[in-house]
């Protein structure tokens, strides 16, 4: 991991870079101090997420509730504990759940034009896309997750918003703590390398208690995540869609602590954040470069407005096909998470190969490295959408893991994807979007996923 040490990549380019020095189909490495093995064929990758699940079941990430009670979250839970947890929380996350959260959606994108027209009260202005959807992704997570309004386009500094800046420093420290959190995770208690000092978990500990307790006092019901979340820590349950009661303990027993939800919101807020920031900003970036690309899209979506009576909603959002394969080939070329990691949990003979994989070792699959690999998508770094077209498919699609893959495929894809479909519209509606010049974007050195080194700028003119 020499250029991470150097500060020269982040771990996820520093993995990359591994994926594209050899062409084997897998190799040994080492994260820091723990051997580790980096996957290169896809098929192998594939089976080791799906049907040879069970034997990496787990990510392998520091969690330990004990030092840090936001680690006892899904992402980083092992083992029973992950399955139950899992379990309980899927049906939170249904289609027709998200239906019901669409407004919400709508009142946030409708936020972001308000301070966009503000900016450029007339002509045209140079945006930096990262700092603007993050606000737009901030905005987005405290509403739908934590039914919060707090309006980030209007306050930039609020501590909600704010928590990214904590979270993700440029700092030496912080690109350590992030990579051992994920690469390492026995050296995160052996020297304190914790993501979240002890004010961020009151931080977020409190906000959740605080909500609980008011809605429950008050008897408020609102259509959120955290709603959800209520119901599940009184009854065991996330009820059927369209039932928002929050229900009660019997006996008073908690299915879930307080800090169990918090440690829930905490990874949604994470995990939801730069990743839905990205996609959006990558995407506008990437439309700015391919004027093509972009007139098509435009297209669908005016089409498909008139077809739904110019009525902007998620039937209708659902109907723009253009739109998702610009978001399928945004999140190849940008994956939000750049690599994917379990450990082994039973020692696994590779298919085909006289090697062992022992019991705890670490795996990892470089995201960044099977999406840019020419010999899965051709003209890797062509922004090409139709690549997804049925009938038109030019790449293997066992290498395409956006979300990951198998049982802890990502929980929040449907809302990620759903957030980031509002926001392009919003933007291509009232703007026109045009690059400032023509270049690939450079990735800057820290965090654990991808950040455009000198920002993401285009130039917004209105249209109307
Ligand atoms: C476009 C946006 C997003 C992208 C590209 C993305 C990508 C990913 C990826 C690659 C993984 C790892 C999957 C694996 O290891 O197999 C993941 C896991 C996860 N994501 Fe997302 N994600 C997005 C949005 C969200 C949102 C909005 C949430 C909020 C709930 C979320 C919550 C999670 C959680 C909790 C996990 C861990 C699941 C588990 O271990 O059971 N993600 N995501």
């Amino acid at each position: 991991m020499s250029s991470l040490v150097k500060r020269e990549a982040s771990f996820g380019m520093n993995i990359y870079q591994l994926y594209e020095s050899t062409k084997e189909p897998f190799i040994g490495i080492y994260l820091f101090f723990r051997p580790a093995l980096l996957i290169r064929d896809a098929e192998l990758a594939r089976r080791i997420l799906t049907v040879d699940f069970n034997y990496f079941h787990d990510r392998g990430v520091h969690s330990n509730e004990r030092t840090n009670p936001l680690s006892g979250n899904l992402f980083s839970l092992p083992g029973e504990k992950w399955k139950n947890l899992r379990t309980k929380l899927t049906p939170t996350f249904t289609s027709g759940k998200l239906k019901n959260m669409f407004t919400t959606l709508e009142d946030v994108g409708n936020a972001m034009l308000e301070y966009l027209r503000d900016e450029i009260p007339s002509g045209r202005k140079t945006i930096e896309l990262r700092s603007l959807t993050t606000m737009y992704a901030a905005d987005v997570i405290a509403s739908t997750f934590f039914g919060l309004n707090i309006n980030t386009f209007k306050d930039t500094n609020n501590s909600f918003h704010n928590l990214r800046y904590k979270l993700n420093q440029n700092t030496f420290f912080r690109t350590l703590a992030s990579s051992a959190n994920f690469l390492c995770p026995k050296l995160v208690d052996m020297f304190h390398l914790y993501l979240v000092n002890k004010a961020i978990v009151k931080y977020m500990v409190d906000l959740v208690k605080d909500t609980m307790e008011y809605r429950e006092q008050n008897n408020v019901t609102r259509k959120d995540f955290m709603q959800l979340l209520l119901q599940l820590r009184n009854t065991g349950e996330v009820k059927e869609d369209g039932d928002w009661t929050t229900g009660s303990a019997k006996d008073g027993r908690k299915s879930l602590t307080i800090e169990q939800c918090a440690a829930q919101a905490f990874i949604f807020y994470i995990a939801g954040l730069e990743t839905t920031a990205a996609t959006v900003s990558f995407c506008l970036y990437e439309l700015a470069q391919n004027e093509d690309v972009k007139n098509k899209l435009l297209k669908d979506i005016n089409e498909t407005l008139e077809k739904h009576n110019g009525e902007f909603t998620y039937d209708c959002i659902q109907d723009m096909k253009y739109l998702d394969l610009c978001i399928l080939e945004t999140i190849r070329k940008y994956p939000g998470l750049p690599i994917l990691n379990r450990e082994c949990t039973k020692t696994y003979q590779i298919p085909h190969s006289e090697y062992v994989i022992e019991e705890g070792t670490a795996v990892v699959i470089s995201l960044m490295g099977l999406h840019r690999d020419p010999e899965y998508f051709p003209d890797p770094l062509k922004f090409m959408p139709e690549r997804f077209l049925d009938g038109q498919r030019n790449y293997n699609d066992v290498a395409y893991f956006p979300f990951g893959e198998g049982p802890r495929t990502c929980i929040g894809l449907r809302q990620g994807k759903l957030s980031a479909k509002v926001a392009l519209v919003k933007i291509l509606t009232s703007f026109k979007v045009d690059a400032v010049e023509k270049q690939e974007i450079e990735f800057d050195n820290f965090s654990v996923g991808l950040i455009p080194k000198d920002g993401a700028n285009v130039v917004l003119t209105r249209i109307e």
